[in-house]
């Protein structure tokens, strides 16, 4: 069946532009001038897809999407936006556009969106359903603090399409779990997640490794080779430390991702290929923009969707569950019976700053884990450099940091003080037994025994 687009733009040339050239690749394509007509025509009949500006003079484009995905939750919204105004574009990703392109359009590029979109719908079509948003499923992770639980909303709704995400956060935050994650609720889960970490080859190096290179195209091309865009082809390629990636590099990249094609190294033909990109830094992409070392045009397409993994300090409320996990996972690996952590050890654990976030944290208990001898993890099991905090640093009142916070730093720091005891602790803080231990269960601090 013919596939019909609903091409909405004010501007009659630009417009007929666009037709003609869907029309020549097949497609049924019904003109409207502005989003009301849009509106009207969708709630008429059936579209299985719809081209949007963004900027139009009577209904806008944001506006008009809102209407449309609460309509017709099934149906993909491309936007077309001047490159001015990209960070509108993002906004409408995160309101549930399919993808977006720039002006003045790529016919290559829109054919390919275009492409894929309808791929996508046919493949959303069996299940139904009201809302783009699956449910995440994402094995032996945590993650409930307040960032966490936003972050994770926004993986539900971005996963199941095919735009580009980028996932930024410091060395341990969990950045690979995360790219793992949107694979896997992902249609392509059942295609292969290529990864390459881009920081860890030259740049000559990782073309070859990215693109692939024929026999001979230098010295030690001893025979052709399929590089990773071509193996993940169907599928998902996972370019990690992306702000590790030269200039030069970065151009090729950008050419994958806006027409999704190639050539191997020393090669002739331009090869295509039907991949998602999935990129991560610990670097700030946005700042090497700004001083010229990451290019802005590669930054907007790959920051379509931005994931940014907040650091391990900035969310403790996620601490005893991530202790609780490690435990139990650790416990079970080296068959130890151990189910519970001491209300010291924990205070330590909250106390610590985590330089190196969750997989310190891993180590941490990985390695108390093996130090214990009892059936609960005790202070002495923990490494030396938290030992040695001798109390949970002092609450420090500055703008920025929340009454919930120096809260929670003051009843730890006074815990540490009555060294644990609750009843003395109360009285210091003035206020009643019973209101300590409510504070100490919002704040997932009662998981300890006594
Ligand atoms: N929310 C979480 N729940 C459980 N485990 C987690 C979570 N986040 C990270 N981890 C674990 O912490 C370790 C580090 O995570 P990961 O490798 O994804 O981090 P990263 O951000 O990619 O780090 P790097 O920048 O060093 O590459 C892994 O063992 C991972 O399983
Ligand atoms: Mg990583």
């Amino acid at each position: 069946m013919t596939a019909e687009i609903l091409l909405v733009d004010d501007d009659l040339a630009h417009r007929t532009m666009l037709r003609l050239h869907l029309a020549e690749a097949g497609y049924l394509v019904t003109e409207a001038e502005d989003g009301d007509i849009a509106l009207a025509l969708l709630a008429d009949r059936s579209f299985s897809l719809v081209l949007l500006d963004m900027r139009m003079q009577r209904v806008d484009g944001l506006e008009a999407l809102a209407a449309m995905t609460k309509s017709h939750p099934q149906l993909p919204v491309i936007m077309v936006t001047a490159f001015s105004s990209v960070e509108t574009a993002v906004e409408a990703m995160r309101q549930g556009a399919f993808d977006y392109l720039t002006k003045p359009v790529d016919i290559d590029q829109l054919l390919l969106v275009v492409e894929r979109a309808l791929r996508n719908r046919q493949l959303l079509a069996p299940t139904g359903g009201e809302s783009t948003s699956v449910p995440v499923a994402i094995e032996g992770f945590f993650g409930r603090s307040r960032q966490m639980a936003e972050l994770i909303r926004t993986l539900g709704l971005v996963a199941p399409t095919d735009a580009t995400v980028l996932i930024q956060g410091e060395s341990g935050t969990g950045k690979e779990l995360i790219a793992d994650a949107v694979h896997r609720n992902s249609r392509r889960c059942d295609a292969p997640l290529i990864k390459l970490n881009c920081a860890a080859l030259h740049e000559n190096l990782l073309e070859s490794e990215l693109f692939g290179h024929e026999k001979g195209a230098f010295t030690g091309a001893a025979s052709q080779r399929q590089g990773r865009f071509e193996l993940a082809d169907g599928g998902t390629l996972f370019l990690d430390e992306i702000g590790d990636m030269s200039l030069t590099t970065q151009a090729k990249i950008l050419r994958v991702l806006q027409q999704g094609e190639f050539e191997r190294l020393g090669g002739i033909s331009t090869l295509k290929v039907d991949v998602r990109v999935i990129a991560a830094t610990h670097r700030d992409l946005r700042r090497m923009v700004d001083d010229g070392s990451f290019r802005q045009d590669l930054y907007f397409r790959l920051a379509v969707v931005p994931l940014e993994l907040p650091p391990l300090r900035e969310r403790p409320d996620d601490i005893p569950g991530l202790v609780e996990l490690f435990t139990q996972r650790y416990a079970e690996r080296n068959r130890k019976q151990i189910d519970a952590v001491s209300r010291e050890a924990l205070a330590k654990l909250q106390g610590w700053h985590w330089p190196g976030n969750i997989r310190e944290l891993e180590n941490c208990i990985e390695r108390a884990v093996i130090l214990c001898t009892g059936e609960r993890i005790e202070f002495q099991d923990l490494p030396s450099a938290l030992r040695e905090i001798d109390a949970v640093p002092a609450p420090q009142p500055s703008p920025g940091t929340s009454l919930k916070d120096m809260e929670r730093q003051l009843i730890l720091q006074t815990l540490e003080q009555t060294g644990g005891n609750r009843t003395h602790a109360a009285e210091q803080l003035g206020i009643t037994r019973q209101t300590l231990l409510n504070k100490l269960r919002e704040y997932g601090l009662a998981v300890t025994r006594d």
